[in-house]
């Protein structure tokens, strides 16, 4: 049965009101394309009323501004428990807006509980320093919260980039206004709703959906924001770090794509590394900006592992998200549906040899069929751009030093992996891969504590961990002078 849709407005001020246009848009399911709900579409009449909103609870005396950082970390706190007790429901309803197969929703639920839970710890844990200052004076720093910060969410994580990005800027003691992606506007409507139970004063969260042009350049663009935090494209990376150079300087958090080189040594477990290198790339339909998409094999083990990435790929069972046998669901669009076949045409044209897939599934909804790609080159487009789909590209190499060359050869830097049974190798391609995430024998593990985040095009600042909090605050100094003698 189909989740129920109780919250389409706007949230500001703690209150639900529609758009000052009165306009709204239409949500969908990626299963079958049938519209979900119409949404309140937001614009920049809106954004200014949610930032005043966020302004007026940032100020001294609010009621926000009042509350000991440990009554911040009980409201975070209380947060997770609801979310802990509605997690059903919002993984339904993430998985019927978003083609997140259910057992991941689930699964994906339980963890970001545990991410809030963390954060709500770190309220208050953040202090400054007193400092060794030279001459007759006492010097300390305080770390105070940036002011209001603009969230802009992407859809292909849309409860997860809510919790983190919402949680860390509440544990800092900020006020917010979300943008979510406008493919999947409905699970932050839900956790608004939680957050005001939780006891959050009025105008500290303020979620306002609509489109990038609109509703998401205002923020960009808005003085009295001071900070934005930001999951998407490289294409609007930049163009957000532009806005806020333009504007007021706001501070800047981008967590941007990859094209993360996954390498397998001939020494590595294959038992290990054939189901991670695929879980990798296929997993949530390769939506993922971590997705490990460049798959490099040693020359030693290239057939062996070619043969039994294809048997894995071909394993996979695609279909209705909600059906709990289901490993991989639609793609969350027509749009990237279409761009990722594309990037399956250019494989083929430019070279690659198709293994397996390659293919839509049925015409309703926005299946693809996990593909594998042997012998691709450095210098093919999907070795080189980002494809966000079920798609595996193996690259052959022979020794660890062309392999870290050639896996630095790229724009990107966000993750990258490494299956070899040789301490040194492993720790050498660590030292020297530009990645903001190194994993070994393993891929795709996340913890609350660890920070992520990218090098090069693939973001700035780090998320998780007490790294992302600092991306919240500023740092005062503060200087008494001392009478020179007592
Ligand atoms: P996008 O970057 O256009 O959208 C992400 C968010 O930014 C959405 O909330 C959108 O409304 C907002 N936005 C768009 N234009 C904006 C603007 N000018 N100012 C402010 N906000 C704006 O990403 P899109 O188009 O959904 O996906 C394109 C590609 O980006 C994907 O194929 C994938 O390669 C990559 N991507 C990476 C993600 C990641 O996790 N790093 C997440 C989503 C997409
Ligand atoms: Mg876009």
């Amino acid at each position: 049965m189909a989740p129920q849709i109780k919250y389409t407005k706007l949230f500001i001020d703690n209150e639900w009101v529609d758009a000052k246009s009165g306009k709204t848009f239409e949500t969908y399911n990626p299963h079958d394309g049938s519209v979900i709900a119409k949404v309140a579409e937001g614009d920049k009449a809106d954004i200014d009323l949610a930032v005043a909103a966020a302004k007026r609870a940032f100020h001294r005396n609010s009621e926000w501004r009042q509350l000991d950082a440990s009554q911040r970390g009980e409201i975070i706190r209380k947060f997770a428990d609801l979310i802990e007790r509605d997690g059903q429901y919002i993984a339904e309803l993430e998985s019927y807006n978003n083609g997140t197969v259910m057992n991941f929703a689930s699964m994906f639920v339980g963890s970001f509980v545990k991410t809030a839970r963390y954060l709500a710890s770190c309220a208050d844990k953040l202090h400054g320093d007193t400092l060794a200052a030279d001459g007759e004076v006492f010097s300390y720093t305080l770390k105070q919260p940036v002011g209001v910060c603009g969230l802009i969410l992407p859809w292909n994580a849309p409860v997860g980039m809510f919790l983190n990005k919402v949680c860390t800027a509440l544990a800092a003691g900020c006020t917010v206004v979300v943008k979510p992606a406008e493919q999947t506007p409905l699970t932050a409507l839900v956790l608004a709703s939680l957050l005001k139970e939780a006891g959050v004063p009025k105008g500290v969260v303020n979620v306002v959906n609509g489109f990038g042009p609109g509703a998401g350049t205002a923020l960009t663009h808005h003085s009295d924001v001071a900070k934005i935090s930001f999951t998407g494209s490289v294409e609007v990376g930049k163009l957000i770090q532009q806005a806020a150079g333009a504007n007021n300087l706001k501070r800047v958090t981008l967590e941007l794509g990859g094209k993360s080189p996954l390498v397998i040594m001939n020494d590595a477990d294959l038992n290990l590394a054939v189901p991670y290198a695929a879980n990798g790339v296929f997993f949530h339909q390769g939506q993922i900006c971590i997705a490990a998409s460049r798959l490099f094999v040693q020359s030693g083990i290239y057939d062996k592992f070619v043969e039994a990435a294809v048997k894995h790929a071909q394993s996979i069972k695609v279909g209705n998200p909600t059906d709990p046998t289901t490993q991989n669901g639609p793609q969350v669009d027509e749009t990237m549906m279409t761009k990722v076949l594309g990037y399956i045409e250019k494989g083929k044209k430019e070279g690659a040899k198709l293994l397996c897939g390659g293919n839509r599934i049925g015409t309703t909804g926005y299946y693809i069929q996990p593909t594998v790609f042997a012998d691709v080159t450095d210098d093919m487009t999907i070795a080189k751009e980002e494809i966000f789909g079920p798609v595996q590209s193996i690259l052959k190499f022979d020794t660890l030093e062309e392999v870290i060359d050639r896996a630095n050869n790229t724009n990107y830097g966000l993750a990258a992996g490494i299956f070899t049974t040789n301490v040194n190798t492993a720790l050498q391609f660590s030292k020297y891969v530009e990645a903001g995430v190194v994993w070994v024998n393993t891929y795709l593990s996340f913890t609350p504590q660890a920070p992520f985040g990218g090098f090069k095009e693939s973001g700035i600042g780090r998320e998780n961990g007490m790294a992302a909090l600092d991306a919240y605050l500023e740092v005062k100094t503060v200087t008494v002078s001392l009478p020179k003698k007592v």
